[in-house]
C-alpha cells in the first residue's frame, strides 16, 4: 500500500512548470452573503471558506459584536468557535463591538523553489480569505483578518490599518480544542527558554507550552493538529495558556516594560497556524505550510551559503577536556583548529566551528556578556592563519559569536565582528544568547541597562537585524538559544539552521540527560518550524564514563539516524576527531549522508514512538532513509516506493547489532548491502532506544 504522501508529491519533471493562478472568487458586502447563509442568531454574521480538496472548513464571522472563527474537518470540530481580538494601552480595542462588514475570496496554486531546503519544490495551494472587521461605533476601529485555508491546516493573521503609535499589551487569539487529546509539550515561559524535556498529557493537564504544540485528538480516526505561528516579525513570540479547560490563549511574550508589542502604524501580526493531518507523519510532511506563509526572499542573492557538513571545537569543551576560557586547555588554538581542519579536509567536512576563540570567556561568562570582544581574538589563536590554512585544504572557518544575549554588547560590536569575518572568509557564524529567558540586555532609548524576554519583541527585532547585517557581509546565522523558528528562512535564506531544543550538549551535563524517546519525539513537535542544530554523531556514547548518569541514551546505529531524521543544512558532526578514527565503518555514513534534499518524505512513525524519514540528496537520484525508536525495540517493514521506479539501488545499511540495547550494549552496528528496487520492503529491526540508517545509491535503469 502506498502511503497517503504520493498524492503530495510533485513529479520532477513537472517541478520545472511553475504554475500560478490567483482568482478572485467572490467579493461581496456581507450582507448579501449573510442573508444567504443560515446565521445562527440575529447578531451572528458569518462567512465560510474550505481547502482545496474541500475537507477543512474555516468560518470567520461575530457574534454579538465579537469575531471568532472555527475550523472543522470531515464536517467535524477541530477548532471550535474561537475569539479573536487584540488589546492596546489606552484603548481602542479590536475585540468586541465589531461586525464583520466586507469579505473577499481569492485562490493560489503556485510552485516556488528554495534554495536550499528539505526539498527543493515547495507547493504553495490554498484558498484565502479576507475578511474585515468594522467597528459598530463611530470610533473607526477596523482591520481585516486573513486567513489562508490549505489542505494541510489553516493560517490567518490580523492586519491593522495605521492609527499612529500604540502599545499592543494583549492578544486574545484562542484555540479551542474539542474534543481532548493527547499532547507533546515543552513549558513556556521558564528560565531555560525552549530547553525542556517533552511532555506527554492530555491537553487539559497544560498550563502554559511553546509551539509547535502537537495535539493527537481523542476521536475514532485521531487527527494530528499542530499549533504553532509563521513569520514572526516585529511582534512578540507567542506561548499558549490554557484558560478555561480545552481553550488556549495566545499569550506574548513580554517586552522589558511588561508591555507585548510596540507598533507604529499600519501593522501585521505572525499568521497563526493550526496544522491538521490523518497521521503523525503526515504532520511533519504538512509542515511547509510555514514556508508558505512567510514572505519570499528579500534577501537576494544568498549564494555564499552552501549547505554542508561541520566539525567543531566544541564537544571537548561540554565534557571538560577543553575550556573556551584560555589557559592549560584552551581548545581554540591554532595548531588545535589546524588539526581539526585536518580532518575536515580528509572526511569530506565543510567546515569547522571554533568557540571560544575571541576575548571575554574567563570568568563568569554566563553572566559577563558585556566583556565579549567580537573583533579580538585570544592571542593563542592566530584567525588570519587559521583561515588562509583553511582556504589552501578547503574547509572554512565557522564563527562563534557567543553573546551571553547581552544583545546591547553585541549589537554596537556587530559591524566588526561581521567585517573581521567577512576579511578571513568566514561564511557562516553560529551566534549565541545563553543566559535565563528573562535576561535578554539591551539598552532602552536612554540607553539604560534593562532585561527582555529573549523571545519578546525586541529579541524578534534584533535577531532580524543581525541577519540583514550578516547578509551585506556574505554571512550565514546558526543560532543557538533563538527564538523558536517560524519559517522565515523562506524571506532570509541566511537564517540557516538553530537550537531551540534539548540537544546533544545535555547528554553531557545535564540532569537528566535527553531521553530515550527525545528523538522520536521532536520531530514531530519541534522540527515542524524547522531545521535544528542538535549536533548529532556522539561516538563515544559515555564520555564521563559507564557510571556517570551523563551519557548518550541511544546505539551508536540511531546516532547515525539522526542526520536523516533531524534536517539542518548546517549539520555537525559533534564528536571528537578521535571517536570517529576508532569506528571507520559506521563514520563512512556520516562522510556520505548530504545536508541538502531534492525532497523529504516522513514515511510512517508516532510522536514518542517511531519515525522513518527518507529524503533524496538534492540534485542527485541517490535516497537515504533515516529511522528511531523509543524505549522499545521494534521491526519496521519499510516499502521503497519512494525510489525511482524501474531503477536497482544499492541499499547501504547501517542497523542496530542482533544484540544491541541502548543501555546495555549500545555500540553495535551491522553494516549489510544489499540490491533493492521500489517494489521492496526493507524490513528493519530496531533495538531499544535503537535506529537505523540506509543510503540507497542509483545503480542502474531508468532515470
Ligand atoms: C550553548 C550552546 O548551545 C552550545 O552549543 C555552546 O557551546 C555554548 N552555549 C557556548 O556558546
Ligand atoms: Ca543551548
Amino acid at each position: 500500500m502506498k502511503p497517503d504522501f504520493f498524492t503530495r508529491l510533485i513529479p520532477a519533471g513537472l517541478a520545472a512548470l511553475i504554475m500560478a493562478a490567483c482568482t478572485q472568487i467572490s467579493d461581496t458586502p456581507l450582507q448579501q452573503q449573510a442573508a444567504a447563509q443560515a446565521s445562527q442568531n440575529a447578531n451572528t454574521s458569518m462567512v465560510k471558506t474550505t481547502s482545496p480538496d474541500g475537507r477543512i472548513e474555516l468560518t470567520l464571522g461575530s457574534d454579538g459584536g465579537q469575531p471568532f472563527y472555527a475550523i472543522s474537518r470531515d464536517g467535524e470540530d477541530i477548532v471550535a468557535r474561537s475569539k479573536l481580538g487584540l488589546r492596546f494601552a489606552r484603548g481602542l480595542d479590536l475585540d468586541r463591538g465589531l461586525s464583520l462588514t466586507r469579505s473577499t475570496e481569492t485562490r493560489k496554486d503556485e510552485t516556488w523553489e528554495q534554495p536550499w531546503g528539505e526539498k527543493r519544490f515547495v507547493r504553495d495551494h490554498h484558498k484565502e480569505i479576507a475578511a474585515t472587521f468594522t467597528a459598530d461605533d463611530d470610533s473607526g476601529r477596523t482591520y481585516t483578518l486573513r486567513a489562508r485555508v490549505f489542505d494541510t491546516g489553516v493560517g490567518f493573521r490580523y492586519e491593522v490599518p495605521d492609527t499612529g503609535p500604540r502599545i499592543l499589551i494583549d492578544e486574545i487569539t484562542e484555540f479551542s480544542i474539542t474534543p481532548d487529546g493527547m499532547s507533546w509539550w515543552t513549558p513556556a515561559g521558564e528560565f531555560n527558554r525552549y530547553e525542556y524535556i517533552y511532555e506527554t498529557t492530555p491537553v487539559r493537564d497544560i498550563y502554559r507550552v511553546h509551539t509547535p504544540y502537537t495535539v493527537k485528538l481523542d476521536k475514532a480516526d485521531g487527527p494530528y493538529i499542530a499549533i504553532h505561528e509563521a513569520a514572526l516579525v516585529n511582534y512578540a513570540g507567542m506561548w499558549l495558556d490554557q484558560r478555561r479547560a480545552g481553550v488556549l490563549e495566545a499569550e506574548l511574550a513580554p517586552r522589558h516594560d511588561g508591555s507585548k508589542v510596540h507598533v507604529e502604524g499600519a501593522f501585521n501580526t505572525p499568521w497563526r497556524v493550526i496544522q491538521i493531518a490523518d497521521t503523525a507523519a503526515g504532520l511533519i510532511n504538512g509542515s511547509d505550510i510555514y514556508l508558505n506563509l512567510n514572505e519570499p526572499n528579500k534577501l537576494g542573492d544568498t549564494s555564499y551559503f552552501k549547505p554542508g557538513k561541520y566539525i567543531g571545537i566544541w564537544w571537548g569543551m561540554h565534557i571538560n577536556t577543553m575550556t573556551w576560557g584560555s589557559g592549560p586547555k584552551h581548545g581554540a588554538t591554532t595548531e588545535n583548529t589546524k588539526r581539526y581542519m585536518d580532518f575536515a579536509a580528509e572526511n569530506g567536512f565543510d567546515g569547522v566551528l571554533v568557540e571560544g576563540w575571541n576575548i571575554g570567556w574567563d570568568g563568569d561568562w554566563f553572566n559577563n556578556g558585556e566583556l565579549f570582544r567580537f573583533a579580538e581574538p585570544y592571542p593563542d589563536f592566530d584567525i588570519k592563519a587559521i583561515t588562509d590554512y583553511g582556504r589552501e585544504i578547503g574547509v572554512q572557518l565557522i564563527g562563534h559569536h557567543e553573546t551571553s544575549a547581552n544583545i546591547a554588547n553585541y549589537e554596537a560590536q556587530l559591524e566588526d565582528a561581521f567585517q573581521l569575518y567577512k576579511d578571513m572568509g568566514v561564511k557562516a557564524v553560529k551566534t549565541g544568547y545563553v543566559a535565563d529567558a528573562s535576561d535578554l540586555v539591551i539598552h532602552d532609548a536612554d540607553g539604560i541597562r534593562r532585561y527582555a524576554w529573549h523571545d519578546g519583541q525586541e529579541r524578534v527585532v534584533h535577531d532580524i537585524k543581525v541577519l540583514e547585517r550578516a547578509h551585506v557581509y556574505g554571512i550565514a546565522v546558526n543560532a543557538h538559544e533563538p527564538i523558536k523558528d517560524t519559517g522565515l528562512r523562506r524571506t532570509y535564506p541566511n537564517a540557516v539552521s538553530r537550537e531551540g531544543v534539548r540537544g546533544m550538549e545535555f547528554n553531557a551535563w545535564g540532569s537528566p540527560p535527553n531521553p530515550v524517546e527525545h528523538q522520536a519525539i521532536i520531530p514531530f513537535t519541534r522540527m515542524l518550524s524547522g531545521p535544528a542544530d542538535y549536533t548529532p554523531g556522539i561516538f563515544n556514547l559515555m564520555p564521563n564514563g559507564p557510571d556517570n548518569e551523563n551519557r548518550v541514551q541511544t546505539t551508536l546505529a540511531k546516532q547515525l539516524a539522526l542526520y536523516v531524521t533531524l534536517y539542518s543544512p548546517l549539520q555537525m558532526a559533534a564528536d571528537l576527531p578521535e571517536n570517529y578514527e576508532a569506528n571507520p565503518e559506521p563514520f563512512q555514513f556520516i562522510r556520505d549522508v548530504p545536508a541538502d534534499w531534492e525532497n523529504s518524505i516522513a514515511l510512517m512513525g508516532e510522536v514518542g514512538d517511531y519515525l522513518v524519514q527518507a529524503r533524496q540528496e538534492r540534485g542527485s537520484r541517490d535516497w537515504y532513509i533515516g529511522a528511531v525508536t523509543d524505549e522499545d525495540a521494534r521491526t519496521l517493514a519499510v516499502p521503497l516506493g519512494f525510489l525511482d521506479a524501474g531503477t536497482t539501488y544499492r541499499a547501504e545499511i547501517y542497523r542496530d547489532g542482533d544484540d544491541a540495547d541502548w543501555e546495555t550494549n549500545p555500540y553495535p552496528v551491522t553494516i549489510e548491502t544489499r540490491a533493492v528496487t521500489a517494489e521492496d520492503e526493507l524490513i528493519l529491526p530496531l533495538a531499544r532506544g535503537g535506529g537505523a540508517a540506509v543510503r540507497f545509491v542509483a545503480e542502474s535503469g531508468s532515470n
